[in-house]
């Protein structure tokens, strides 16, 4: 075995501010497709229920480990429609919507013995006791991966840690050009993470998560979803409770309006697709389908004000 030396002196690194993670006491993975793939691997489940309305890199560690696996449906308050019973050796995964579902969460964990909850757009949403949950760091926070995993066992893979560095350039071209200038490299950096293998958490990722004021992203992010909420919520074909807020990833305004996504990137409020391969999953007259045209997910991050909500809010006055 190797043991490193310790070093004293040379150039002076990067600074980054020295705190604590939001998830410390969880398993520390590569990316959130990476610790569903560590779950099926110590559970060793014979199929998988999986949502239409997912991201498609879920069925990446499917492939990998050539476990079969079946969509169910969602309803209009994006619940499972659990007109089917898993198998014992079967389970399902459920994905918490925008962060906005731990609710449903809560009482599927009563009900269902197999779940896996992925909170991938959930950060905020703390794992129930004994429940399987993971989370993916890239969707909330400047990392390139990372991901946290409670797993209600006692089994642990043995990983070597992942390397991040290659996958960073978005991250601080952003910075020193804008984040349009950056875009390429963040589509680039994405398909890096296509079919990488499953790794421990790199150590500049858990660095630079170390280093995050989470009080505070959580308060902003509230914040900013409960003023988008009281200004669009009478459009909102969705329904949201805004009671115990876990500050949600994006504010989804769901309007029968397919033109409206593109008419906000043109004024440059840059809106995501959930998700993209979706459209491919169904048919036109499914639920499913409409969600992913039709849902504008506004964002509600750290980096915004309540003022930057009221500007979005005078565009769409405009636009609808
Ligand atoms: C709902 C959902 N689950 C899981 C993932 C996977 O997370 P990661 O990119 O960290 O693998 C994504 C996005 O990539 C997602 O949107």
């Amino acid at each position: 075995m190797i043991t490193e030396v310790k070093t004293i002196g040379g150039y002076i690194e990067l600074q980054l501010p020295q705190g604590n993670e939001h998830y410390p006491a969880l398993i520390k993975l590569n990316t959130g497709r990476n610790a569903l793939e560590y779950l099926l691997r110590i559970k060793k489940y014979t199929l998988v229920h999986l949502p239409y309305f997912t991201c498609e890199v879920l069925l990446e560690p499917l492939c990998r480990l050539n476990i079969p696996y079946r969509f169910y449906h969602i309803d209009s308050m994006l619940n499972p429609i659990l007109d089917f019973e898993p198998g014992p050796t079967e389970c399902l995964v459920y994905t918490n919507y925008f962060g906005l579902m731990q609710e449903t969460v809560k009482k599927l964990s009563g009900q269902l013995n197999n779940l896996i909850i992925d909170n991938a757009q959930a950060f905020f949403s703390p794992p129930l006791e004994g429940i399987d949950t993971f989370y993916s760091c890239r969707k909330f926070f400047g990392v390139p991966d990372g991901a946290y995993l409670q797993a209600n066992s006692n089994t642990r893979l043995s990983l070597d840690h992942d390397i991040s560095i290659g996958r960073f350039s978005h991250l601080i071209k952003s910075i020193d050009l804008n984040i349009e200038s950056a875009y390429p490299d963040y589509i680039r950096n994405n398909v890096c993470l296509v079919d990488n293998s499953i790794k421990k958490m790199s150590l500049l990722t858990q660095k630079i998560l170390s280093g995050i004021d989470y009080e505070d992203c959580e308060k902003i992010r509230n914040a900013n979803f409960k003023h988008l909420h009281k200004a669009l919520s009478e459009k909102n074909e969705l329904t949201i409770e805004v009671t115990d807020l876990k500050a949600p990833m994006v504010y989804p305004l769901l309007i029968n309006n397919p033109e409206l996504k593109q008419k906000l990137i043109d004024r440059k409020v840059f809106v995501a697709t959930y998700w993209p391969n979706v459209l491919d999953w169904t048919t036109e007259d499914m639920l499913e389908h409409y969600l992913c045209k039709n849902i504008i997910p506004l964002p509600i991050d750290h980096r915004y004000h309540i003022s930057d909500m009221d500007y979005m809010i005078d565009i769409l006055k405009q636009l609808l």
